[in-house]
């Protein structure tokens, strides 16, 4: 794809996205915001001018067809995902989907599949897996500095007084595990691959949102994983992986780190990485990159990846009772 610079589209004005389109403008040799769409003309507007985004819609789909990006990043809450992506793919339009990139696996599946029949790049912002400190991490790993891995041990819970209502609003996709929980998950997935079982407990409020779980994951290997998540705790928000030769750690809010500690015999050892930004970039980066070589796929964001969590996902609400719509669609037609 001959792209001198890739333009971008915002999908959304919220939280998430105004953190997005900061970091991009540390790419500006090789990306541009060129439109941002809102379900209000004020606020696509208020974001245009904050960023200096060309184009303001009041209307995701008029962003979609406007002719006028490459690509799009999506910032709504989970459950608009899936539509807003599904749109985007069959016009031809690139997707960088904010996670969780739909509620199921099904609803995963099935944009993966539209993605390979119109020949479209899509990718789950899973920004943890293109983090420069979680790769070198994950190389050390490999590289055998602590022995064959047997624990993985991580943490994605926070409190504050007053949470996003998005995150307790059983309509929005509320909850510890599909916002939170996907984190612990997906580092456990990458130290250990996929479990063969997996248990988890949950306590929900009277609206069947999950507000503390618990995940025990067990391998063939022996090797096991304890994830917990939550809303009403303030967590360490560690993560840890333990082997015969020693551990490595990753200290508060793991998933975006800037540096970790390797135990082992000779001692400990802090390992620091540049990074700069909040760290949304890199994500960016790996898309255009992918882009600029043809791909559908981004290699770090790959969509076995994102379908082996969701499939996670599934069964995790499946034990602890979170039901979504999305659960009962029969997508084969
Ligand atoms: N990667 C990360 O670090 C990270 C961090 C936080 C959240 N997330 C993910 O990003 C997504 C959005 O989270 P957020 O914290 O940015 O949420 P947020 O601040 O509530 O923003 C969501 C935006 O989505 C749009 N929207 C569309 N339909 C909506 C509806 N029915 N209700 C409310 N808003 C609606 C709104 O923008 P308009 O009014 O402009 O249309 C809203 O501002 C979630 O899927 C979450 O899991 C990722």
């Amino acid at each position: 794809m001959g792209i001198d610079r890739v333009r971008w589209g915002i999908v959304a004005t919220g939280n998430i996205s105004t953190q997005f389109t900061h970091d991009l403008a540390l790419l500006a040799d090789d990306a541009v915001a060129t439109a941002v769409a809102s379900r209000s003309q004020a606020s696509a507007d208020r974001f245009a001018a904050e960023f200096g985004i060309r184009h303001a819609y009041d209307d995701y789909r008029r962003l979609i067809d406007s002719g006028e990006v490459d690509v799009i990043y999506i910032g709504t809450p989970h459950p608009q995902h899936y539509a807003i992506a599904r749109t985007a793919l069959q016009t031809g339009i690139a997707v960088l989907c904010e996670k969780p990139v739909t509620l199921t696996a099904k609803q995963a599946r099935d944009l993966i599949t539209v993605a390979d029949e119109n020949k479209v790049l899509f990718a789950e912002a899973m920004w943890m897996r293109t983090n420069p400190v979680i790769q070198t991490l994950f190389e050390d790993l490999r590289s055998g500095a602590i022995g064959e891995p047997q624990q993985v041990v991580a943490d994605f819970a926070f409190h504050k007084d007053s949470l996003p209502a998005r995150l307790l609003d059983p309509a929005l996709g509320g909850g510890s595990l599909m916002d939170g929980g996907i984190y612990p998950m997906t580092f456990a997935s990458m130290a250990l691959g996929r479990p063969t079982e997996i248990k988890a407990v949950g306590s929900l409020n009277e609206d069947s949102v999950d507000l503390n779980v618990a995940m025990a994951w067990r391998y063939e290997s022996g090797a096991v994983a304890a994830l917990t998540c939550g809303l009403r705790s303030q967590n360490p928000w560690v993560a840890s992986i333990s082997g015969p030769e020693g551990n490595l750690q990753l200290p508060h809010r793991f998933h975006h780190p800037e540096y970790y500690l390797r135990t082992t015999a000779s001692g400990t050892e802090r390992i620091d990485v540049s990074v700069h930004g909040r760290g949304y970039h890199y994500e960016a980066a790996d898309v255009m990159r992918a882009l600029r070589q043809g791909l559908i796929e981004v290699p770090a964001l790959p969509h076995a990846g994102t379908l082996e969590i969701l499939e996670l996902l599934d069964e995790t609400r499946s034990q602890i009772g979170v039901r979504y719509p999305g659960d009962d669609d029969d997508l084969s037609g």
